[in-house]
């Protein structure tokens, strides 16, 4: 079973774009309210932040899930484990829980950064290894390379994107997945469904477009800077959408609309179609 769907780490708090004191206000209330795993990336500039939140924060580091990511431009041979080295400074670990490579080299071969990645377990810099923002076919690609596990291919996962394609790779390769973007950014606010929905069990909208990814054994990035919010977002364990709701919400993949586009990164690839 991957790390992310044991205790409470189904619910990881992101930390993107949060820095210094902010960061560490928002780490302390997610703490507070019951998260444990917590996701940064070397592109954050935050990984010394989050070190310093978590060595003061009470609890023990095997209580933690810590998430790191590595940039693209560290993905060659040369800076690869100078970079986690790094990481593993700033976050003030003798090694990451999960190491992720932030983005595949757009649509070039995913190999020889996989490679890298492997190796990096295999140095002990961390327990587990990951990707994010793989296609399907990249999914496919890796687990035919890799004699290690993926534990998470973390992607933009939300109720207004078809990704049923990553949900079919994922049970074919066994590469569990996590979303990303899991509110849209908060454009999933703009339909009403999800607040009639929640109306209905005594939950908020956030709450209902979070337990529709959750229901297709998709675990969840989300970050706030509102303890209210965050509250929220954690408190999605105690109810269920019936089969009816959670096809209701499907329709609304049809919007496609996608955060992670190639205009907004350039080392996006060419994504996935959406299902027919
Ligand atoms: N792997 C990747 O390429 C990648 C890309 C993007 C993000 N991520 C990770 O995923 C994490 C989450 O994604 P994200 O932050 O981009 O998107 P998100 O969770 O969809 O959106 C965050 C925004 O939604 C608001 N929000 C959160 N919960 C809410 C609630 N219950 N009610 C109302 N508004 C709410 C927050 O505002 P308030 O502060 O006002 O609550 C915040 O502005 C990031 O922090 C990062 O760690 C990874």
């Amino acid at each position: 079973m991957s790390v992310y769907f044991s205790g409470c780490f189904q619910r990881v708090f992101g930390t993107y774009p949060l820095q210094g004191q902010g960061l560490k206000s928002a780490v302390h209330t997610a703490a507070e309210v019951g998260y444990r795993a917590f996701d940064t990336a070397q592109w954050y500039g935050n990984e010394a932040a989050l070190g310093d939140a978590i060595r003061d924060l009470g609890v023990d580091k095997d209580e933690l899930l810590i998430t790191t990511k590595v940039h693209p431009e560290n993905m060659a041979a040369d800076r690869f484990f100078a970079s986690v080295e790094q990481s593993l400074r700033d976050l003030q670990l003798d090694a990451v829980d999960v190491l992720l490579l932030h983005w595949p080299p757009g649509d070039r071969s995913v190999e020889p950064s996989l490679s890298l990645l492997q190796e990096a377990h295999r140095r002990g810099y961390t327990k587990h290894i990951g990707v994010s923002n793989y296609t399907s076919q990249m999914m496919r690609q890796a687990v035919k390379h890799l004699d290690v596990p993926l534990v998470i291919n973390q992607i933009e996962f939300h109720a207004l994107l078809d990704q049923r394609r990553l949900i079919q790779a994922s049970g074919e390769t066994g590469i569990p997945l996590a979303s990303y973007c899991s509110v849209a950014r908060g454009e999933v606010f703009n339909y009403p469904i999800f607040t009639n929905i929640g109306n209905a069990h005594g939950k908020t909208a956030a709450q209902v477009a979070l337990r529709w990814i959750l229901q297709q054994g998709v675990s969840i990035n989300t970050m706030s800077t509102k303890r209210v919010n965050m509250q929220s977002n954690f408190d999605i364990m105690d109810f269920v959408l019936s089969s009816v709701d959670m096809a209701r919400i499907q329709l609304l993949t049809e919007t496609n609309y996608r955060i992670s586009t190639a205009q907004v990164t350039p080392y996006a690839p060419t994504w996935d179609a959406p299902l027919d």
